[in-house]
């Protein structure tokens, strides 16, 4: 999404990936792929790598919870040892602003009480959420005047990417909705997240990379659209509207949720130049409903490695075109 905004913008793009994704989803449009693909993993980058980048957009990296908790030791490595090892590499190479794919997880436990901004305290309560929190940190202390990390503390995402993912609460949910006929929250529904459309992530990131430096050098910015919390029984309501067919139940089996925060968005809002949200959760719920429906998704592919991170991975591994430490084996 971020590539196909910046090509738009007339940048050009380099991407760098291992690919543990690609052969995932629908066939990706040309216009979504770097001018110059490299394929390789983040804790084996060099500045050769990154010579003659402007910026460096870091979005690599395992991206969730269910994948954060499949190997604490290795999201550690490749979340924050990989970060720390792209950015010594873009510092190298004399690349002076680097934006990172943060995430509004490490508020963590925060209840949900008050909306939080960028000066709430670090609660993270999953190994995910501690890897960005500690990246953070990380490239704090790697900031100086000659390299300027920003971080985007995004929210959770919604939306239909170039590789769609419904390993993420409201696909997950509109999932369901459109295969089993049946909404289902296993909490009591209550828990607050907050929540933004993908594109408003990917112009974010542009805005963070072109903003002025002293606007954002070693700043934080809560990611998403001025009223963008919601709690989870509100994102059902919402996706049951779009499928009224379907059943919702909101079972309580798991009670609340420890992960419980909202958020405030003012500060970018007000301070990346450039940033305004274009996307609202309903444009949204209808945008990926309208997909699934076209698609014609049976839940066999919805649930499937095709949408679903962690069972990707998973299938790699077990099919040995990864070993554990999710490199690919050496050729004999
Ligand atoms: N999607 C969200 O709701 C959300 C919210 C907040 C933050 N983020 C962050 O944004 C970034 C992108 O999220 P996404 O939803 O596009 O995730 P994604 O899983 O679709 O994409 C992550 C990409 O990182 C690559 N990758 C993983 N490990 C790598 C490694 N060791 N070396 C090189 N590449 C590697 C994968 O191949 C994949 O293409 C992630 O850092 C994620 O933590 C996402």
């Amino acid at each position: 999404m971020a590539t196909r905004l910046a090509k738009l913008a007339g940048h050009h793009v380099t991407g760098l990936d291992t690919g543990y994704f690609k052969d995932c989803g629908p066939a990706v449009k040309a216009e979504t792929l770097p001018d110059v693909q490299i394929v390789r993993d983040v804790r084996d980058v060099t500045p050769h790598d990154l010579e003659d980048v402007d910026a460096v957009l870091h979005f690599a990296g395992l991206s969730n919870d269910p994948m954060g908790e499949l190997n604490p030791i290795l999201t550690q490595e490749i979340n924050l040892g990989g970060t720390v090892r792209v950015a010594q590499a873009a510092k190298a190479a004399g690349v002076s602003r680097f934006v990172f794919a943060s995430s509004c997880s490490l508020y963590g436990a925060a209840g949900g009480e008050a909306a939080l901004n960028e000066t709430a305290p670090l609660q993270p309560v999953s190994a995910y959420a501690v890897s960005k929190a500690e990246a953070e940190i990380a490239l704090t202390e790697m900031a100086d005047a000659d390299f300027s990390p920003v971080f985007m503390r995004n929210a959770t995402a919604y939306g239909v990417g170039p590789r769609p993912r419904f390993d993420l609460v409201v696909n997950n949910l509109i999932g369901w909705a459109y295969t089993a006929g049946r909404i289902m929250v296993m909490s009591d529904g209550t828990p607050w997240r907050p929540l933004v459309h993908i594109e408003d992530i990917a112009h974010a990131a542009l805005c963070a990379a072109a903003a002025p430096r002293d606007s954002v050098h070693g700043q934080a910015f809560n990611i998403g659209a001025a009223d963008a919390n919601y709690q989870v029984r509100d994102i059902a309501g919402m996706v049951a509207q779009a499928f009224p067919h379907a059943e919702l139940e909101i079972t309580g089996q798991t009670g609340g949720d420890p992960r419980s925060y909202r958020v405030n968005f003012d500060k970018a809002l007000t301070g990346l130049p450039g940033f305004t949200p274009q996307w609202t959760l309903e444009r949204g719920v209808a945008e990926s409903a309208a997909w699934v429906r076209a698609k014609g998704l049976a839940d066999a592919a919805f649930d499937s490695r095709l949408f679903i991170r962690l069972k990707q991975l998973k299938h790699a591994m077990d099919a040995g075109l990864l070993d554990g430490e999710l490199r690919a084996p050496a050729a004999a």
